[in-house]
């Protein structure tokens, strides 16, 4: 892939962005805070893509740029504090982590099976216009790699991540270079997981209460209250499994041929709420896209454990198994 850098101020620009957007493909596109790496947030292979191009290790929750507070309350459950936020620092450097609705058509991939997830209207044009354009809610952190600084000019991004994406939209230096605030508003007790332009000192004017700064840890809640920022499932899960027990489900990947049931019977005869594949055909794109639905569905079926297949150490599969190894509690 090669990637072409086009000014966004170009003739057809926008649409071109909004039609590379809405076909899978990845944009970098300008925002006030930092350039973004963008993807359709409703589509969990090219969602993956961002995870690939920044050669991220892991699956963090990522932000879903919307048009404004309608789109945002089509994809979750905007409350009266939210309205009033909305209402105040949108279109701006406010992002807002809120309860997803039931039949969001986000891919969980965006919010890493979590039940929240994090919206913001962006303040700039260029983005503004493209979001319009593609109708599309767009999954975007900063465009860069992983380890590598935020982007505020065309220049970084190209250095940072330069072919892996379809187009960049170049804009100029971003007005204010520092990744947005990010506020917690699914729990009772809201909270500032992200320090950024907006203040704890700007949200209690509106909100009228003491917000507190909680980043949490990954895994572990720091206070009462505070959400779990990574889904893990309940039921115990097996790494590395070459074969599966009659009390098990089983997330498996590629093909079941040499997969059988302890005991007797081949794994493809399980029940069928008791076996998913992440990728038939072995496409880590298509196994992380299914991760998070896939855990959650075979939590649910009532199994003993969890048994997994083996994903290759490579690309994206690194970052499903570094989830699969959180999940089976090998990692801290
Ligand atoms: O300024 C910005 O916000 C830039 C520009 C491109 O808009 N975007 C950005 O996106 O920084 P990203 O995806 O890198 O930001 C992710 C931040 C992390 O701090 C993450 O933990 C938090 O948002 N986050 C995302 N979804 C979350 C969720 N469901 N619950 C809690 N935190 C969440
Ligand atoms: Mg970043």
């Amino acid at each position: 892939m090669s990637a072409r850098l086009v000014s966004a101020s170009a003739p057809g620009a926008i649409k071109e962005a909004a039609r590379i957007l809405r076909e899978s493909g990845l944009v970098v596109l300008p925002t006030e805070t930092v350039y973004g790496l963008g993807a359709n947030a409703c589509d969990g292979r090219a969602v993956a893509k961002i995870f690939e191009a920044k050669g991220r290790p892991s699956f963090n929750p990522l932000i879903v740029h919307v048009t404004g507070p309608a789109m945002a309350r089509e994809l979750v459950h905007a409350d009266d504090r939210a309205e009033i936020v909305m209402e105040r620092f949108w279109p701006g450097p406010l992002t807002l982590v809120l309860p997803r609705r039931a039949g969001s058509p986000v891919s969980d991939l965006c919010s890493a099976g979590l039940p929240t997830l994090a919206l913001r209207m962006p303040a700039h044009p260029v983005m503004q216009a493209v979001l319009k354009a593609s109708a599309l809610p767009v999954a975007a952190p900063s465009a860069n790699k992983s380890g590598n600084l935020s982007p505020t000019t065309p220049a970084h991004v190209v250095a940072s991540l330069g072919n892996d994406v379809d187009l960049i939209l170049a804009a100029g230096a971003c007005t204010i270079g520092l990744e947005s605030t990010v506020l917690d508003l699914s729990g009772d007790q809201p909270a500032i997981l992200r320090l950024g332009s907006v203040t704890a000192k700007d949200l209690k004017a509106v909100l009228d209460t003491d917000i507190p700064y909680d980043p949490g840890t990954p895994d572990k809640p720091t206070s009462p209250g505070q959400i779990l920022r990574h889904y893990a499932p309940r039921t115990p899960l097996r790494l590395n499994a070459v074969d599966v027990t009659p009390e098990e489900a089983l997330l498996a990947f590629g093909s079941l041929r040499f997969m059988g049931i302890k005991g007797g019977g081949a794994a493809s005869q399980l029940p069928a709420d008791r076996l998913r594949n992440l990728s038939e055909t072995g496409d880590l794109h298509e196994a992380a896209a299914n991760l998070f639905r896939m855990l959650h569905d075979l939590d649910a079926s009532g199994a003993t454990r969890i048994a997994a297949m083996n994903i290759p150490e490579k690309d994206l599969g690194m970052a499903i198994n570094d989830r699969l190894r959180r999940a089976a509690g090998a990692v801290e």
